[in-house]
């Protein structure tokens, strides 16, 4: 194939952002398209503030879920690179479509507000990104106000998080007194409100300001050059292979809603953010340079209009270029099929795609034939690439049918529905009763949903509140099975104990030390 295909596909750079809900994701994500001139005005990227929607009416999970299916995937260019974010749905609509989206990129954006720290959703999202060796990028967002001070934020991402950092740029004071930022990477100052003329200051040899300037009147430029100091002797070493293997991640000060170090933090990004890697399959590395396409789907969302019952497959490319009208594999079934109908997303609007290439991902009409998880290849390949984890589920349901005459269609509905990702699905090892589990509450209203209108069975769910599941290796006696640690399989018929809580599993393994018990999700790949 052409330079120019390679050169596409090295051009390519896809992200997720990942936060806590208010850190700044929305207005993060609203600056670099404006930049990238996917959108012309603030204010057009839609997400969570679309109003309040009572979580038992489907009409409006459905309008919810609409929105997120347009932002789902937003594309733009930026120089040379073409960049795609692909949105982690957080709030109500986090589920394991959230974990999953991380599969689907090459690198992650974490943002973290400077006044709050490191947020319970960021850490969940952030492991996932560890398990898979992801890079991550570090952008601490709200300088424009006062917050936590710089070292301590710092010090509580490589505690909290174990990963090392370094900083590419340090505030000059925060809140009112913000100055700007030291940008150690391009050995330059830029400063908060000024003239756009006087936005950089470039640094001499010695990291300093030449001559007289009136930042130098503040002690807050002395307090900054002495920390700098303190990371320049005591902090770590850049590294490009640590960057690129996760285990450090580039850190970044700057205030989105002001587009303040958003675009540096953008053009730094690129300079080190890595093209579409090589992944995993059953037949080894498949290069996304290869000619042949290939690619999976890690997100299958259900359409709009419920009187239909297709789908949109959300498929990420790893290899080769797509085209419109080409015939796929499906190697799990075996079956073949014409992809005439493609989709790609810009920031609000969706366009019929005809080409695309490794790095990209493609909205595919799925006339029912696809589960999440599956590879799509062409020709004589076959290969299938690696299985997607499995999320650990924090909160459970115990189900039924509501009807006992409406039996085959409930089971049938659960069948499918599990086998899709929709669900996770458990049994009680003793009295073989139906758990359901998810990682968002969301997860539960729309299997209910579907249960009804898809399989016409209707169910009763009790509520079960969260437990902390951990797998079992090996075998385990089932007389330790309790209400507050309570033995269940899963799927493919695996031990798991379903905690009450934190201190009933801590219990628990003082009491059987012999358990080996784990969490798919702490496993380092
Ligand atoms: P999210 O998508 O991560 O949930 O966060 P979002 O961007 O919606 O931002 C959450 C709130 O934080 C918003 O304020 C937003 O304006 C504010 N924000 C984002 N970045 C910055 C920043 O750099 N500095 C300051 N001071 N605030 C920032 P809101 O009042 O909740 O919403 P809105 O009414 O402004 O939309």
């Amino acid at each position: 194939m052409s330079n120019n295909f390679s050169d596409e596909v090295l051009s390519r750079r896809t992200f997720a952002i990942i936060s806590h809900p208010d850190a700044g994701k929305t207005t993060l994500t609203e600056k670099l398209l404006l930049f990238g001139g996917a959108i012309r005005d603030a204010g057009t990227v839609k997400g969570k503030k679309t109003g309040k929607f009572a979580t038992s009416d489907w009409m409006e999970i459905e309008k919810q879920r609409g929105i997120s299916v347009t932002s789902s995937v937003m594309q733009f260019d930026y120089k040379d690179a073409r960049v795609n974010i692909l949105d982690t749905p957080g709030h109500q609509d986090f589920s394991e479509d959230t974990y999953r989206t991380l599969t689907a990129v090459d690198s992650a954006v974490m943002i973290i507000d400077s006044a709050k720290g490191i947020e319970a959703q960021t850490l969940k999202l952030f492991k996932v990104c560890r398990m898979r060796g992801i890079p991550i990028f570090t952008f601490m967002n709200k300088l424009d106000r006062q917050g936590k001070s710089p070292l301590e934020l710092l010090a509580e991402l490589e505690e909290v998080m174990e990963i090392e950092s370094y900083p590419m740029n340090w505030p000059i004071g925060m809140g009112k007194e913000f100055l700007g930022i030291y940008d150690r990477h391009h050995n330059r100052i830029e400063q908060f409100r000024v003239d756009e003329s006087e936005r950089f200051l470039d640094l001499n040899a010695d990291g300093e300001i030449d001559g007289d300037h009136p930042m130098k009147q503040s002690s807050l430029y002395d307090q900054t050059l002495e920390e700098i100091m303190l990371l320049n002797e005591a902090g770590n070493e850049f590294s490009r292979e640590k960057v690129a293997n996760g285990t450090l991640t580039p850190v970044f000060f700057g205030s989105a809603l002001a587009n303040f170090g958003v675009q540096t933090f953008l053009e730094s990004y690129l300079d080190f953010a890595p093209s579409p890697q090589a992944r995993n399959s059953t037949e080894g590395k498949i290069d996304p340079l290869s000619e042949d396409f290939s690619g999976f789907i890690f997100k299958i969302q259900a359409n709009m209009n419920p009187a239909h019952r297709d789908r949109i497959a959300f498929l990420r490319i790893c290899s080769g270029k797509f085209e419109r009208g080409m015939t796929i594999n499906i190697p799990r079934t075996g079956k073949q099929l014409k992809l005439s109908q493609s989709t790609q997303f810009m920031a609000d609007d969706r366009s019929t795609v005809d080409e695309a290439v490794s790095g990209d991902i493609i909205g595919l009409y799925d006339p029912g034939l696809y589960q999440i998880g599956d590879t799509l290849t062409v020709g004589k390949n076959k290969f299938q690439y690696e299985k997607l984890p499995q999320f650990t589920p924090e909160l459970f349901v115990r189900v039924t049918a509501k009807n006992v005459m409406k039996q085959k269609h409930f089971h049938k509905g659960i069948q499918q529905l599990v086998q899709e990702g929709a669900i996770q699905l458990y049994k009680t090892v003793k009295t073989d009763e139906y758990l359901l589990g998810a990682v968002g509450q969301l997860q539960f209203e729309v299997f209910e949903h579907r249960m009804k209108n898809e399989y016409n069975a209707e169910v009763r769910m009790e509520g079960q509140g969260s437990k902390i599941a951990r797998w079992i290796e090996g075998d385990v006696d089932e007389s330790l099975s309790s209400s507050r640690s309570l033995l269940v399989t899963d799927r493919y018929d695996k031990k798991v104990f379903l905690f009450e809580n934190d201190f009933a599993l801590r219990w628990f393994q003082d009491k059987n030390p012999d358990v080996k018990l784990y969490n798919p999700m702490d496993m380092e790949q």
